[in-house]
């Protein structure tokens, strides 16, 4: 059992902040259905993310543009109902949130309203301040996302590491500072230099957490699918797979159908 859960029976955004202050690693993950958020509540994470990665793992886009405020209501509505200690932290999807302030405070009290999500994340610094602000006015937690932020893979062509020269990891020190001032309560950093991700969490006294941002920050977050293995196109350097499910769970159907063809399943005690 992790510390963490000896420790804290409920986790709140406080929590965190103290786990950061006190040196304890905040271990998060990624869910997005009911079944698996009750096995990661119960393993003892610290977060369980709804990342709008749903768009990619669950629906099979090419990228996490197309999902919908409605779609990511419904994945974190399952994980909501599952969870018992875990914070549940919503992504705001792509659309709904950049045109301006007002439609991100309605996005995000949506996300509060229909699915009881304990906070809501988004991507990207200065350029959606006055949101930010305005989301954290109405009394909703806000965790920030720098970096790589896939919501603009467009705009940067490639999902390399970012923040390599000087210029963008000077701006991006400049929006983890702005974040913290704005009274966001964590900030993920994604895919940048593990110095530069160690020096921003020095820099500020919220937790910031990592993938691919190596091992000097606060915590660290993964796709749980990809950390379980039950995806297997993606090998990035900074994932460590715990299981080999695709494989595990091929090898099961496999015998399932074999059973089923052979006449083997159902046998005598598997009937009425
Ligand atoms: O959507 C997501 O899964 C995320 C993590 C990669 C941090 O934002």
């Amino acid at each position: 059992m992790s510390i963490a859960k000896k420790q804290y029976k409920r986790i709140t955004v406080k929590s965190l902040v103290e786990m950061k202050a006190n040196g304890e690693k905040i271990s998060m993950l990624t869910a997005y259905d009911y079944t698996m958020a009750k096995i990661l509540d119960n393993a003892g994470l610290d977060v369980l993310l709804v990342g709008d990665s749903a768009s990619n793992v669950m629906a099979g886009h090419e990228t996490t543009l197309p999902i919908t405020l409605d779609q990511m209501i419904y994945h974190a509505s399952g994980v909501v109902r599952a969870i018992e200690r875990s914070l549940v932290v919503v992504d705001l999807p792509f659309g709904s949130y950049q045109s301006d302030p007002k439609e991100a405070l309605r996005s995000a009290i949506r996300i509060m309203k229909e699915s009881g999500g304990h906070a809501i994340k988004l991507e990207g610094g200065s350029e959606i301040k006055e949101s930010i602000k305005r989301i954290l006015n109405a009394g909703i937690p806000v965790m920030g996302h720098l970096g790589l932020t896939p919501q603009s893979i467009y705009k940067f062509g490639t999902y390399t590491v970012r923040a390599k020269e000087e210029e963008e990891a000077q701006k991006l020190m400049e929006d983890a500072l702005l974040l913290e001032r704005l009274g966001c309560f964590a900030i993920v950093l994604e895919k940048v230099p593990a110095k530069l991700a160690e020096k921003v969490a020095k820099s500020l006294t919220i937790p910031v957490i990592g993938i691919g941002a190596g091992n000097g920050v606060d915590g660290q977050v993964l796709v749980t699918h990809d950390m379980i293995g039950m995806t297997h196109e993606f090998h990035p350097r900074f994932l460590r797979r715990y299981l080999d499910l695709f494989a595990d769970m091929t090898k099961a159907f496999e015998q399932y159908v074999s059973d089923v063809k052979s006449k083997d399943f159902p046998n005598e005690n598997e009937q009425y």
